[in-house]
């Protein structure tokens, strides 16, 4: 029996949509905290698999969704790549930040796969606990996404940082986005084989690019990326997230060959149904506001989802990650009304 994620992803409608939600495993679920207090950094938690598993399969077992997402983070390519990273509480990542091409000499020339070890390993272990309709997403972080924590050393408003570096210093950021698409594209062929149904790269931040530089650091490192797992694993199934693209979404399905497209909460639905997903499966796009304000507005904004998308395939998620103060009765309620509403009931 195929998984109605993967179903969707071949094409097809399911006249119940299979839904999970990006960043379900997280600090909105007492039982990740719990688990994340006896680890001594985050990133203990991405490398350690038996904690790893365990939180992967937390929101799982406490919401039913059709899909588990392997619990890591974007950051341990950097990691492996011998770039320090840490995680501090309320400030997110701090990286040693590359600044200038001559930080480049800094990193390895290539991933280190032992470093990355631990993560095919949690990926085999939610593999034997996974109720057989559920299926596990592994994951990564788009090239350019990736070298925005790298370069600036964080986040930042708009991640100028590695907006002016790419400006500045093209030939030094292409040689940095290389890299991380050689790296990228080994890391997803061995998820895939470590017992992912599928996998998802996550472009967080394409959305504040100008035209010509979103084709030349999201569309076509993703193009690529997606065209070499192929090579390796005929048939991968992949989605693709280029966050906050708007219309640029367009050049995006046209030259990436992603399975689905992910939406955020921002696109206008009558575009998103008319120019996306006529080409391509989708999925969001819940805003996660709504989800965290409950009550009438998360109704009415679920069934505007729903309105615009459950004709055509369709995975229902948000338009980006669950927030951290998220009350759980509000998950429990999106995942009744997806499909009691799909239901008819
Ligand atoms: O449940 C899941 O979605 C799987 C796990 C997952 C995490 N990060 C766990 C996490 C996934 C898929 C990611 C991806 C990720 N990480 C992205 C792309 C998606 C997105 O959210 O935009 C990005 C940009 C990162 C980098 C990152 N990691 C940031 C900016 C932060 C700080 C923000 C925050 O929420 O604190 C993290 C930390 C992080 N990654 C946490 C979790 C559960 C919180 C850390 C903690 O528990 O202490």
């Amino acid at each position: 029996m195929t998984k109605p994620l993967i179903r969707v992803l071949m094409g097809e409608r399911m006249h119940i949509p299979p839904i999970w939600l990006m960043r379900q495993a997280g600090r909105y679920l007492p039982e990740y905290r719990a688990i994340r207090q006896k680890s001594e950094s985050f990133m203990d938690l991405c490398l350690n698999p038996k904690l790893a598993a365990e939180v992967t399969l937390q929101p799982i077992r406490r919401f039913g969704f059709d899909a588990a997402i392997l619990f890591s983070d974007i950051l341990v390519i950097p990691h492996a790549l011998g770039q320090r990273v840490s995680f501090e509480e309320g400030n997110g990542p701090r990286l040693d930040a590359l600044d200038e091409p001559s930080g480049l000499c800094r990193l390895r020339r290539e991933i280190d796969e032992t470093a990355l070890a631990p993560v095919y390993e949690t990926i085999a272990r939610v593999k034997q606990d996974l109720p057989p309709r559920v299926a596990l997403l592994g994951f990564c972080g788009a090239p350019w996404t990736v070298a925005t924590y790298m370069v600036g050393g964080g986040g930042a408003v708009e991640q100028a940082p590695a907006r002016q570096f790419a400006y500045r210093f093209g030939e030094a950021f292409a040689e940095l986005i290389e890299l991380l698409i050689d790296g990228s594209v080994n890391y997803l062929v061995r998820q895939l084989e470590a017992g992912a149904d599928a996998v998802q790269i996550f472009d967080t931040w394409a959305g504040v690019l100008p035209g010509d530089e979103f084709r030349r650091w999201c569309v076509e490192p993703c193009a690529r990326i997606v065209n070499a797992v192929r090579k390796s694993i005929p048939g991968a199934k992949i989605i693709g997230f280029p966050r906050g693209a708007g219309t640029k979404l367009t050049h995006f399905v046209a030259c990436v060959a992603v399975d689905a497209v992910g939406l955020d909460w921002m696109i206008e639905p009558s575009f998103a149904r008319d120019r996306i997903q006529k080409a391509r499966p989708v999925q969001g796009n819940l805003d996660p506001l709504a989800l965290l304000v409950g009550g009438a507005a998360l109704d009415r904004e679920i069934d505007i989802v729903l309105d615009t998308f459950a004709a055509g395939p369709f995975i229902f998620n948000l338009g980006h990650g669950v927030l951290p103060n998220t009350p759980i009765p509000h998950v429990e309620r999106l995942v009744a009304r997806v499909r009691g509403v799909a239901a008819g009931t």
